[in-house]
């Protein structure tokens, strides 16, 4: 049988895991066979028993899913997490990605490791934190939101805002497109390409391009083009050029990587948020983590402690995990994930990977995604386009699976209608992606403590989302 790794990192529709060789996915990325590889079901982590190896067209072999063993905190399996090899958190993350690539990410997971010991670097990312971006942002008493949610008694808890919505570019994602843009520039790359749903990782991306003299093109579905339509037009003022594809952000990852694979020796792929092979959601996730590590700091000035729960949205995880990994080893701070529930969680129309999805590996990494039984990808619905991803990141999946964190959903017309109160009660414009974390307190504020300090990542600014939400028809 002809094995090539061709396409297995970049195509994403009609793949199967040919039978012959799927057991030796994760020992040997080799023999992964012929032309139509990506999205593999994995649904145990035992051989697959395949039998039939001379046909032309591949077979889905099926068997009974096992469940995953839920690993305690602390218990071993962790030393995974703070030691991770290879950018495995459990079973999960990885490189599955054709030999070919394995270059350039070993390229950059070295570059990443030096700016992470280069103090020179440090000094340069510190400032353009401070003076570029704008950091730190608030940490912010929401003193309406959390009187609307005292309970009869005037008990309730005080409900804090991270405000990421007040970077430049009006999300969190700057955070991360700066970074990465410096190491690109470091590694003497000239070309950056990055996808984009939301537009708001693309306006971020073409700014940090435009700051470092870096060419830029940015790829967006064209249902996310008319969506986001005023990011598009600052994304070409900032000077990137936009590449549209038919589709949405799952479309136009995949076109992302194409073009980066086209052009390795001059290009960097700047990922937005915490999935595809390692090193990139390591790297995101550190970018991030000033979310976590400023929340901390705050929390002990304003409170004289530890945040007791902390919420953000998750669509690939990248503001969730800012915020959560500083507090991965305080067992005491509850750490919740909020996935876009779409038109409800039984109406196929939903991006809540973690909730419904299945293991399989996509965008060269294992994790959970939203998979059909013959693991093709299914396409994922938010109104909240920057959630709109089949995927998620390794991190959460080995986060979900322990336990450390827990994860939930909104729907669209929750988040609408937490948009809305937020506009009202605080004068605040959150994104729809951030209206997610926002939403879920209906529901969580009245099973908490009186007093307890809750931290909402209010991940960006919704001005973009405004023509949806006046056009949006509650059901
Ligand atoms: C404002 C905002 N919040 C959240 C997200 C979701 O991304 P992540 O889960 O990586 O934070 C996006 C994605 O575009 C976004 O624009």
């Amino acid at each position: 049988m002809n094995c090539t790794t061709r396409n297995t990192f970049l195509n994403v529709q009609s793949q199967y895991l040919c039978p012959a060789h799927a057991h030796d996915l994760t020992a040997n990325r080799e023999k992964i066979c012929n032309v139509r590889i990506v999205c593999a079901r994995v649904q145990t982590q035992e051989p697959m028993t395949a039998t039939d190896t001379s046909r032309s067209k591949p077979v889905l072999v099926k068997r009974p899913i096992v469940p995953v063993k839920k690993l305690e905190f602390g218990q071993p399996g962790w030393d995974d997490y703070v030691l991770p090899r290879q950018g495995k958190f459990g079973r999960y993350g990885g490189k599955y990605v054709p030999e070919t690539l394995i270059a350039s990410l070993n390229k950059l997971e070295v570059e990443f490791h030096r700016v992470l010991q280069d103090p020179q670097f440090q000094e340069e990312l510190a400032t353009s934190l401070r003076d570029y971006v704008g950091r730190e942002t608030p940490l912010y008493f929401a003193e309406r939101l959390t009187e609307h949610y005292k309970n009869e008694h005037g008990k309730g808890p005080h409900i804090y805002l991270k405000r990421e919505d007040l970077g430049h570019c009006g999300a969190h994602k700057m955070n991360n497109a700066i970074g990465q843009a410096m190491i690109a520039k470091r590694m003497g790359l000239k070309h950056v390409v990055a996808a984009t749903g939301a537009g708001q990782h693309g306006v971020a991306t073409a700014a940090a391009c435009a700051k470092l003299s870096l060419e830029c093109t940015i790829v967006m579905g064209s249902i996310d083009t008319r969506k986001q339509s005023s990011n598009v037009r600052l994304m070409k003022l900032l000077g990137a050029q936009v590449k549209t594809v038919e589709g949405n952000f799952k479309e136009a990852s995949s076109e992302a990587i194409r073009e980066w694979v086209g052009k390795l020796e001059t290009s960097y792929l700047l990922s937005g948020t915490v999935v595809g092979p390692h090193p990139c959601p390591r790297m995101v996730r550190e970018f991030q983590s000033v979310i976590g590590k400023e929340t901390r700091r705050q929390a002990m000035e304003k409170w004289g402690g530890k945040p007791d729960v902390l919420v953000a949205c998750v669509g690939g995880g990248s503001n969730a995990l800012g915020l959560f990994h500083e507090f991965i080893e305080d067992q005491e701070v509850r750490m919740i994930g909020v996935e876009a529930a779409g038109f409800g969680l039984d109406s196929g129309k939903h991006a809540a990977t973690l909730a419904r999805g299945e293991v399989g590996v996509y965008h060269g990494a294992m994790s959970y995604l939203l998979q059909d039984e013959e693991g093709q990808i299914l396409g994922p619905h938010s109104i909240g386009v920057g959630l709109e991803y089949p995927g998620v990141g390794p991190e959460l999946s080995f986060l979900k699976d322990t336990g450390r964190a827990e994860f939930h959903s909104a729907t669209d017309s929750e988040a609408v209608a937490a948009y809305k109160q937020l506009c009202r009660l605080e004068g605040i414009v959150p994104a729809l992606e951030a209206s997610h974390a926002l939403a879920i307190l209906e529901k969580l504020c009245p099973t908490l403590t009186d007093g307890a300090k809750v931290v909402v990542s209010c991940s960006g600014r919704g001005d973009k989302d405004a023509a949806t939400v006046f056009g949006f028809k509650q059901d």
